[in-house]
């Protein structure tokens, strides 16, 4: 550890909260001297109303997804995982029952980052391009993927995660419980829907089925799920 790095690294994490916030109307990054900060939501608090109010992104990334970046740099800090980026420390501690703590809030803040860009306001739609392409042979056509993805989001016993990953040079559907996430397991995520109650209880109360059919037909970000494919 290098007390040069630490102050650039320091000096450019408070300059990026500093430049997003305000324009964002998102909360100011409190632990800017910590290794990993709380990402700028990719549009403001109210952008996803009606279907998800500003009220439940205020909770929802204002103090849950913060909480987990506040707790990991908490756990990390002084450890051999302190300098580590967000992936590595995921993949270090999957599966290891003595680093439960550290994988939870690790996960859980990159499935955050994840869900916030896999959602945008006037999204849902149907998929074009190559994308579509990969979903016709993987699925047969939108529609089963689209009854897939609903089915794994109300089949996720408790709090979850929804996915549609590539593995393999295929699109699956997968669901995770808690803050698993396909990372750990060697897929690679084109996106997510968040079916923890945090994420929909404030305007959906237990009606989960109802949110993810919203977000699936009024947010869902295709081009971000294209823009991963590319990655793939
Ligand atoms: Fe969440």
């Amino acid at each position: 550890m290098n007390t040069a790095s630490i102050t650039r690294r320091e000096f450019l994490a408070a300059a990026a909260a500093l430049a997003a916030a305000p324009l964002l109307g998102t909360p100011a990054i409190a632990r800017a001297a910590s290794p990993h900060v709380l990402p700028p939501l990719p549009y403001g608090d109210a952008a996803l109303e009606p279907v998800i109010s500003a009220r439940t992104i205020g909770f929802h990334y204002g103090k849950h997804h913060k909480a987990y970046v506040d707790n990991l740099n908490k756990l990390v800090a002084g450890t051999d995982m302190a300098e580590m980026s967000l992936e590595k420390i995921i993949l270090a501690t999957a599966g290891v029952p003595e680093k439960a703590g550290v994988f939870n809030n690790a996960a859980q803040v990159w499935n955050h980052t994840f869900y916030w860009s896999s959602m945008k306001p006037r999204g849902g739609g149907k998929p074009t391009g190559a994308l579509a392409e990969k979903i016709d042979a993987a699925f047969g056509g939108y529609d089963a993927l689209r009854k897939e993805l609903t089915a794994a989001a109300g089949g996720q016993f408790g709090s979850g995660w929804a996915w549609l990953v590539m593995e393999g040079g295929k699109l699956k559907v997968v669901k995770t419980g808690n803050a698993e996430n396909p990372l750990a397991r060697g897929m690679k995520p084109l996106l997510t829907i968040d079916v923890w109650e945090h994420a929909y209880y404030l305007d959906y109360q237990n009606r989960r089925g109802d949110y993810v059919n919203a977000v699936l037909d009024k947010l869902i970000n295709w081009d971000f799920a294209a823009e991963n494919l590319t990655r793939a």
